[in-house]
């Protein structure tokens, strides 16, 4: 056991006594500096990946199958440090075009009764410009690493407009992307996840298809790109994804993000509050999307399974409902970087199936 694994239930305790977004703050940025004395990989001795670990999404090799979700580093600030603990591959944003505050604080509440936390963040974040530079002054690409952006749109564009933040956002991010990931689920952007219905996301995916194509000839690459959808979607919502995402070539879906399903924490502190629910509660949830999903699409869309993965036991059961690969972000907080290796490991002992 490494380290820092052994040492993460003091630092969590010190860690749990602090406002939730401050403790994600000092953490991001202690993680940061660790780094920057190559200290990161002594410190979690993520040691050699086990054999079975590598496998291939939407044509990406990638070392193992456990990705790091969106939100934890929505400037991409942090890349290499968090490339460190051992992920398979790294997601940041979301990021909009225009930099923007997101909602006034406090907005991130614990949950520990549940190991669950809820946001309503707002995509808090420094804009296009910003996190381009970011990524671009990482190293973890240039070492072989996966790195997903994943974009979204200000809230200060109306609904109807959405689709043009979206476009720029592609166009920014499209060179220096291994996949992109258009997220159209978050809960705390109002009505963005209006985007999610039939007409709507056929209407956004068919301006992405015509951009993408422009810009597949422009930089002659084509990354792989990904819907991030909700797991409070019905049943009819849901088929209607599963027809739109390859009729417009989409290469895959993550399932999911966050829920406004508050049944799992009835009674709790904190239960009340605005936002995106995130944690255990979301395992059962993405895990009826990914199943619905996968009975509807062929082998070759990739799911990427996210939501309350907090064992290896969660891990399995995402690719067992056919999930490709998998998420964590709320694991982490509560578990700590053994969480990674734990479901690195796990994952191996399995055949999973190419997307
Ligand atoms: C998120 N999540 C998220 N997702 C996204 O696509 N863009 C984002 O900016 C954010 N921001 C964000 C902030 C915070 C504080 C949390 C907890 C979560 C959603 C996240 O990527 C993931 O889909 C869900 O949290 C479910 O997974 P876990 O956390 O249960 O493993």
């Amino acid at each position: 056991m490494s380290l820092l694994s052994r040492a993460y239930p003091l630092t969590r305790a010190a860690l749990f006594a602090l406002d939730a977004e401050h403790a994600h703050e000092l953490t991001l940025a202690a993680l940061k500096k660790t780094h920057a004395c190559h200290l990161t990989r002594a410190l979690v001795q993520a040691g050699p990946t086990p054999s079975g670990a590598s496998c291939t999404l939407m044509g990406l090799a990638l070392p193992n199958a456990v990705g790091l979700a969106a939100g934890l580093d929505k400037n991409g600030a942090c890349i290499d440090a968090l490339g460190a603990l051992g992920f398979g591959f790294i997601e940041v944003g979301t990021v909009t075009p225009r930099p923007q505050p997101g909602n006034p604080r406090p907005r991130l509440f614990r949950l520990p009764a549940a190991r669950s936390l809820i946001n309503r963040m707002g995509f808090n974040n420094q804009g296009l410009d910003v996190f381009l530079g970011n990524v671009q002054a990482s190293h973890w690409r240039r070492g072989g690493g996966v790195l997903g952006l994943n974009i979204g749109k200000n809230a200060d564009t109306p609904i109807e407009r959405a689709i043009d933040d979206y476009l720029l956002c592609l166009d920014g991010v499209h060179p220096h992307a291994d996949y992109i990931t258009l997220n159209i689920s978050s809960p705390n952007t109002s009505q963005l996840r209006s985007l999610q219905g039939h007409d709507a996301l056929d209407a956004l995916l068919s301006a992405i298809r015509a951009r993408r194509k422009a810009l597949a000839d422009r930089h002659g690459r084509n990354p792989p790109l990904v819907v991030k959808i909700a797991p409070d979607l019905q049943d009819a919502e849901i088929d209607a994804v599963a027809e739109l995402i390859p009729a417009h070539g989409i290469d895959g879906i993550i399932a999911t993000n966050t829920t406004v399903s508050r049944t799992a924490v009835q009674g709790q502190p904190h239960a009340n509050e605005a936002g995106g629910l995130s944690g255990p509660p979301v395992h059962e949830l993405s895990l009826n999307v990914i199943r619905r999903l996968r009975t509807r699409l062929g082998a070759e869309t990739a799911i990427i399974g996210v939501g309350g993965i907090e064992q290896a036991a969660q891990a399995i059961e995402k690719i067992q409902a056919g999930a490709n690969a998998i998420q964590i972000y709320t694991g982490l907080i509560y578990r700590g970087p053994s969480l990674v290796t734990e479901c690195v490991q796990a994952l191996a002992g399995l055949s999973t199936t190419a997307a």
